[in-house]
C-alpha cells in the first residue's frame, strides 16, 4: 500500500510533522507500506493562472511545466494521502493552497450535484483514496480557529476526508513541554497503528488527539510571559 505524505510546513523542524511522524511510526507496524514524504516548500509549484486550458484543450494537462506534475502522478498512484501542514490565517499555507488549486485537472468542467453540493465531475477517479489532513496551530481555541479549513476540506475533498486538528502545537518543539507533548505524541503513534489497520479513525481516537494539552487560560498565560 502506497502512502503519500505531503508536508506543507515551510520549517525544517515542523511542529505538525512531529505529530505526523509519530503517526507514521505507528503506521509502520504494518509491514506492507511504502511511505513517501514530499516537502512541498522545496518544490517548484507555481500558482494556478486560471486559464482553464487543462479543461478546454489540454485534456487534463496543465500547461505549466513544474513539480506539480510529479505531485499529481504520485497522488494518482497513492492509496492514502496524508496532508500535514500548519494553520496559516485560519487556512492552509499559500504554497499548499497552490498545490490544491493545481489539482483541478483531476476534474472536468462538467458540473453535477452530489448530496446537494454542486461539484465538477471527476476526470480521474480518486474515490477509493483515503485522505487524512493533520494540521497544527498556535492558538489554544479550537472550533472558530479551524472552522474555515474544515469547510474547505469538506467541500474540496468530500465528506470522507478525515481531519486531525491540533491546537497549541508550538509546544511540540519545546523541551520544557515534554511532560505534556510526549503523551500526545504517543497517542499519535497509537492512532497511526489503528489507522494502518482500519484506514480510518474512530471518533474516540480523534477526540483524544484533538484535546488541547493545556487549558486555554494557562496556555495564553505562558505565551504572554515569553
Ligand atoms: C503566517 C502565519 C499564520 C498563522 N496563522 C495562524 C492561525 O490563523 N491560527 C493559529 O492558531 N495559528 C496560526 N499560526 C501559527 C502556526 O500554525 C503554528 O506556529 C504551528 O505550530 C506551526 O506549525 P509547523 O511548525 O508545522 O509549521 C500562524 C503562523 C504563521 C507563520
Amino acid at each position: 500500500m502506497k502512502i503519500l505524505v505531503l508536508n506543507g510546513s515551510p520549517k525544517d523542524k515542523s511542529d505538525t510533522m512531529r505529530l505526523t511522524s509519530s503517526f507514521l511510526k505507528g503506521m509502520k507496524k504494518r509491514k506492507d507500506l511504502e511511505i513517501e514524504i514530499i516537502h512541498l516548500i522545496k518544490k517548484n509549484i507555481k500558482p494556478c493562472v486560471g486559464c482553464f486550458r487543462c479543461w478546454k484543450n489540454n485534456e487534463g494537462q496543465c500547461f505549466q511545466d513544474d513539480d506539480q506534475k510529479e505531485i499529481m502522478d504520485k497522488y494518482e498512484k497513492a492509496d492514502v494521502i496524508i496532508w500535514s501542514f500548519p494553520l496559516y490565517s485560519y487556512a492552509m499555507p499559500s504554497h499548499v493552497k497552490a498545490v490544491v488549486d493545481r489539482l483541478i485537472p483531476f476534474n472536468k468542467m462538467t458540473m453535477k450535484e452530489v448530496n446537494g453540493h454542486v461539484v465538477h465531475a471527476p476526470r480521474v477517479d480518486l474515490s477509493s483514496k483515503k485522505l487524512l489532513f493533520i494540521a497544527g496551530c498556535g492558538f489554544p481555541n479550537f472550533d472558530d480557529n479551524f472552522e474555515g479549513l474544515k469547510i474547505m476540506i469538506e467541500n474540496k475533498f468530500g465528506p470522507k476526508a478525515e481531519t486531525i486538528f491540533v491546537s497549541e502545537t508550538p509546544m511540540l518543539n519545546e523541551k520544557e513541554a515534554e511532560p505534556l507533548t510526549t503523551p500526545l505524541l504517543n497517542k499519535f503513534v497509537e492512532a497511526g497503528k489503528y489507522y494502518s489497520l482500519n484506514l480510518s479513525l474512530s471518533e474516540k481516537i480523534k477526540k483524544e488527539l484533538e484535546t488541547p494539552m493545556l487549558p486555554k487560560e494557562t496556555y495564553i498565560k505562558i505565551v504572554n510571559s515569553l
